[in-house]
């Protein structure tokens, strides 16, 4: 079990949550925001080459098509999560309706965030919509931490760019990598200063850096392992340059 009483910053670990989370104590959390596979790529048609270039990306990535079952996960979400804490998960339209299912009825309040994004990938053939929105699942109970902003600020609706360079890895290129800019807004509003933040799908870090710039407390596990040392030497070169964690 994780000792979460002494001085400490940020722990990572690779390997599978489903195991790791394990570790977490009861009650722990103050904010589990989180990226889980959203088994989009099952639902494509491949693949789109393109002359000369990089065939345009469809299918995600191996990590998405493992079966991901959102009702696998509560009870291990619920019990590390403070009563007063925040549950935040980036999903798809298409798992939307399963974690609202298993989650709603045990909280107080479930709602959901807008990302639009201002660039989405071009649609080659111009059939149907571009993917320039995603979603995120919001619950929490009453008394939870509430960093209210301003009305303007607290639309339920995120919009930027997708993650470009500089802060977009070249290698290993994370085709889900999120902007720290989003992240930090959804930590400023659900966490206060030195709360834990906890992503056990953390992908290429971003959570943490975005955890770690606010002043937060981070853990994130990651399976694979180019992607767990890409966001672990992103967390770390971070820390390394800020004097006070
Ligand atoms: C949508 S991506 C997260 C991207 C992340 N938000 C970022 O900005 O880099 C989901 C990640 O979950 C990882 N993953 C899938 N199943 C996992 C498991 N059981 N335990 C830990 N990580 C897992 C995948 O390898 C993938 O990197």
């Amino acid at each position: 079990m994780l000792n979460l009483q002494k001085d400490w910053h940020c722990y990572l670990k690779k390997g599978n949550s489903k195991e790791l989370i394990k570790q977490i104590p009861d009650n722990s959390i103050d904010f589990l925001l989180t990226d889980p596979p959203y088994n989009i790529g099952k639902h494509s048609t491949g693949n789109i080459p393109l002359p000369g270039r990089t065939p345009m990306n469809n299918d995600v990535a191996d990590w998405d098509w493992v079966d991901f079952n959102p009702e696998d996960w509560v009870e291990d979400f619920l019990r590390v999560l403070k009563p007063t804490g925040n549950l935040f998960i980036f999903t798809s339209y298409n798992q939307l309706g399963r974690w609202y299912n298993c989650l709603d009825h045990r909280f107080d309040t479930s709602n959901f965030m807008i990302w639009h994004k201002t660039n989405p990938a071009p649609k080659i053939f111009k059939a149907g919509f571009l993917n320039s929105c995603e979603m995120i699942f919001c619950c929490w109970n009453k008394k939870h931490t509430w960093n209210f902003i301003s009305q303007k600020e607290m639309h339920n609706f995120l919009e930027s760019p997708i993650c470009m360079a500089p802060e977009r890895l070249k290698e290993p290129k994370h085709p889900a990598q999120k902007p720290v800019s989003i992240l930090k807004k959804m930590i400023t509003i659900a966490s206060n200063e030195n709360d834990i933040v906890f992503d056990p799908f953390m992908g290429v870090g971003s959570t943490g850096v975005a955890a770690l710039e606010l002043k937060r407390k981070f853990i994130g596990f990651e399976l694979d392992e180019k992607y767990f040392q890409a966001g672990k030497k992103r967390i770390m070169e971070y820390k390394k340059n800020v004097s006070n964690i």
